[in-house]
């Protein structure tokens, strides 16, 4: 059944679409450095790409149409059903399947799988600190050793979320209801983040972004953490 916050994805993608992002038809900033970054090192992705959190298929549908064999894995079922909708009958270079999964839970994916896991704002939602960390523990099991992992997700100071911290009963932890959205997110200071993301996964990149960017109509200084782990 679907969680609580799996309903608010639902009726965020059904009809508050106070996320500007989720529907740009551009791939995110932070899987475009992932592809330099492995391009530039003479590194090809030669395996599967689990994205985790898909969502309407951002980044997912552009690298299936690349040639990649890619998993999305997903809670929302509206966004499942945009994504298809945006597939349509169109023949891919490569393959793009998708399954309904709560994250929160153990993975639907073998060990050492993926070449690449695609994290790409889907962490800050899992706000329960230990079921976060069974996550993050998950991701070392599918990687394969040598793959990479890509996390873009919220800093503490993200300009449209931080401001929420203040008047939020989670303070403490970093977490934060969007009163837009009614969805809750973790914001994450590096060693929060470093520490879901743990051995075998070894940070070989830590940055922070920080971009003037759209949501529930305005505009923010946003303030991203983007990570790349190998595993
Ligand atoms: C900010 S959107 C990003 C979507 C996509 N990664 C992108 O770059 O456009 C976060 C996505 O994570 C999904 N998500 C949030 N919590 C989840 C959970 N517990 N299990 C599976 N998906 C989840 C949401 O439904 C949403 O599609």
């Amino acid at each position: 059944m679907l969680s609580d916050q799996g309903l608010a994805w639902d009726r965020e993608y059904g009809e508050i679409r106070a996320y500007t992002t989720s529907y740009r038809a551009d791939i995110d900033r932070g899987v475009r450095f992932l592809l330099g970054y492995l391009a530039a090192r003479g590194e090809t992705i030669e395996g599967p790409i689990v994205d985790c959190g898909c969502g309407m298929g951002r980044n997912a549908i552009p690298l299936a149409r690349s040639g990649h064999e890619v998993i999305g894995l997903e809670h929302s079922a509206v966004a499942l059903g945009r994504l298809q909708e945006s597939l349509g009958e169109e023949t891919l270079a490569g393959t793009l399947t998708t399954q309904q999964h709560d994250l929160n839970e153990p993975l639907p994916i073998g060990d050492d799988f993926a070449a690449v896991v695609l994290d790409i704002t889907a962490v800050d939602n899992l706000v329960d600190a230990e079921l976060r960390r069974g996550y993050g523990r998950e991701i070392g099991r599918i990687l394969r050793p040598g793959g990479v992992a890509v996390v873009v997700t919220f800093a503490r100071n993200d300009g449209y979320y931080g401001p929420w911290l203040k008047g939020s009963p989670w303070r403490e932890q970093g977490v934060v209801e969007d009163p837009n959205t009614g969805i809750r997110n973790q914001l994450f200071t590096v060693a929060e983040l470093d520490a879901v993301f743990v051995p075998p996964l070894v940070r070989e990149v830590g940055s922070t972004l920080v971009f003037i960017d759209d949501a529930a109509g305005a505009a923010w200084t946003r303030r991203f953490l983007m990570h790349i782990y190998r595993g």
